[in-house]
């Protein structure tokens, strides 16, 4: 079901959009006030499902165990999938998409972007309503045809095709998987920009990407700004939250 906190965000211009999920960064998420746990970066500890588990599930996943989530991990190779459970230990898991996409009450969608259309519909069910945090990039050499139009409608608008009812957080779009392994515990955070239409669903992708090591920066609504979220754009690769801040003011 589609959060009562849910924006409309066609209605809204991008300046009444970062107000509205400003405001809703002290709004509950489970019974604990966003803004305590955006202070102490713990996001509490959260059942994760992982469809995608190579480079960037992966490692963000091994982020999320480490920080005392439940993780299951999915991919198309079980075994591979189980003994990286085994490895990380914890409260690492495996198993099939299905299974992964009905375990988490968050799901990380990290998988090359011409998987996307089957995973909408295999996975259909399961994540409507659900919070999802897609790092997938349209990227035409690997994906073909279907990413020069994602491209051109924008990632975040062809991610809400492709996953209708999904309640969407673009997010770890365009820094590289090995940073990413190594950011948590670093002394000064990169930023991470993120762009989503639900506040709640922002709020939790907020906490998770802090426990990943990076600030997170909303930089306003998929339709607006999720076409900037993939590599190659002015927002790419690592900046400071101040400096992510001060490039998305000057992107329409
Ligand atoms: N690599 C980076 O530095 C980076 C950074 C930011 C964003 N991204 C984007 O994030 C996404 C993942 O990148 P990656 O580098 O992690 O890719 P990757 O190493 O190739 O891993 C892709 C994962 O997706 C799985 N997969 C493929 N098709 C699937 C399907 N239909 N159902 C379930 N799982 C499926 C693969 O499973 P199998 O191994 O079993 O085939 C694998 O676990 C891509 O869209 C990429 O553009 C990458």
């Amino acid at each position: 079901m589609k959060s009562r906190h849910a924006l409309d965000a066609s209605q809204l211009d991008r300046r009444a959009f970062l107000q509205a999920a400003g405001a809703a960064a002290v709004a509950l998420v489970g019974n604990l006030p966003f803004a305590a746990l955006a202070q102490t970066g713990s996001s509490g500890k959260m059942k994760i499902g992982t469809v995608g588990s190579g480079r960037v599930g992966s490692a963000i996943g091994a982020a999320w165990v480490k920080a005392g989530h439940e993780v299951m991990f999915s991919s198309l190779d079980l075994e591979a999938d189980k003994k990286l459970a085994a490895r990380l230990g914890g409260g690492a898991r495996a198993g099939t998409p299905r299974e992964a996409a009905a375990f988490g009450s968050v799901l990380l969608l990290t998988v090359p972007y011409a998987a996307l259309p089957g995973l909408g519909r295999d996975l259909g069910d399961l994540i409507k309503g659900k919070i999802v945090i897609d790092t997938s990039n349209p990227i035409v050499a690997r994906d073909g045809d279907m990413a020069v139009a994602a491209r051109e409608k924008g990632a975040g608008v062809a991610s809400v095709e492709f996953l209708p009812g999904a309640r969407i957080v673009r997010a770890f779009n365009a820094i590289s998987a090995a940073r990413m392994a190594e950011a948590a515990g670093k002394s000064e955070r990169a930023g991470m920009p993120i762009a989503g239409d639900d506040p709640d669903a922002i709020s939790v992708a907020s906490a998770l990407v802090r426990d990943v090591g990076y600030e997170p920066v909303l930089v306003g609504t998929l339709a607006a700004m999720g076409k900037y979220l993939i590599p190659g754009t002015p927002l790419a690769g690592e900046h400071s939250p101040e400096e992510i801040r001060r490039v998305a003011a000057t992107l329409k």
